[in-house]
């Protein structure tokens, strides 16, 4: 076993979701461009007896207790999958919003299958690492790639995706949302959905922000926003304040705003108490 090893686990933006139809799994059939961003919590794992899990930093102490950590479950579930019991000692130091959209627990975990994998000599290659994530959460397989991906599937479908990098403006709210919620809103009140994928990637593969803007979409926002007005009031303040396009990423609760470059992204944060400014692909 070698010494501690730190990966830095990068937040998600979906530039647009689509939610195809329920499935009888108790999932949903989707497509989505995610975008990996430089937002990041930062993982280190070192050989330890037992496997541990420790939380740091000033937003630790929303991960909701009891220890059964998406990072933990990965953990395990590497250990299962290399027919060991093996410790380490994961620590994670959280600069991403939890059950915020933004794909962070995903992104811990699939941080702690790349570390581990190294730490333990597991050897495993993408392809069986992504299987293990899958079952840990539907993100995973998206977040293990490293970059822009184009997601089908419950999330299990992943194809690398060209994405010149764009600027974010996030903001975050102070209550969380959970996906199985936003997809049962979406299964109660069905709705619409945004234009063709194809313009989307292609202003994407451009860096064409100002394109992009206005084709920003995510099927869950609106039974999202019909229970949390106060996203679609962030939405509207956004492009207000000049963002050219804004929309919720994920499950939510955060609203991304589309800028056309750094500057600009910071000009609109300023108006944004709590607001994050970040860049994608990082
Ligand atoms: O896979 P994960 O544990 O992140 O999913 C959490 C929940 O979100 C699922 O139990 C399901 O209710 C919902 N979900 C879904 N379809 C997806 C992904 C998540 O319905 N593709």
């Amino acid at each position: 076993m070698s010494g501690a090893l730190r990966v830095e686990a990068h937040a998600k933006v979906n530039v647009f979701l689509r939610v195809l139809r329920a499935r009888e799994d108790g999932y949903h059939d989707l497509a989505s461009l995610v975008l990996p961003i430089s937002l990041s919590d930062v993982v280190t794992v070192r050989p330890a007896r037992e496997l541990r899990v420790d939380v740091r930093g000033s937003l630790a102490g929303d991960v909701p207790p009891g220890g059964l950590n998406l990072a933990l479950i990965a953990a395990l579930a590497l250990a299962e999958a290399s027919a060991g019991t093996l410790g380490a000692t994961i620590v994670i130091e959280k600069s991403i919003p939890v059950a915020a959209g933004l794909g962070g627990g995903s992104a811990d975990a699939a941080a702690t299958l790349v570390a581990l994998n190294e730490l333990w000599g597991c050897g495993l290659h993408a392809d069986a690492l992504a299987d293990i994530g899958a079952r840990v959460g539907s993100d995973l397989p998206a977040l293990l790639v490293g970059g822009p991906v184009l997601v089908g599937g419950r999330g299990q479908r992943v194809e690398p995706a060209k994405v010149e990098r764009l600027w974010w403006v996030l903001v975050p709210f102070d209550f969380p949302t959970r996906s199985p919620e936003a997809y049962r809103w979406w299964d109660e009140d069905g709705g619409g959905t945004g234009p063709s994928p194809w313009s989307i990637l292609d202003a994407a593969e451009r860096g064409d922000a100002e394109t992009l803007g206005p084709l920003l979409f995510n099927d869950l926002e609106r039974p999202v926003v019909r229970r949390h007005p106060e996203i679609g009031e962030a939405q509207r303040a956004l492009v207000h304040a000049g963002a050219l396009g804004a929309v919720m990423s994920g499950s939510g609760p955060t609203v991304l705003g589309l800028a056309r470059d750094e500057e600009h992204a910071r000009a609109i944060g300023r108006g944004f108490p709590g607001s994050i400014v970040a860049s994608g692909p990082p």
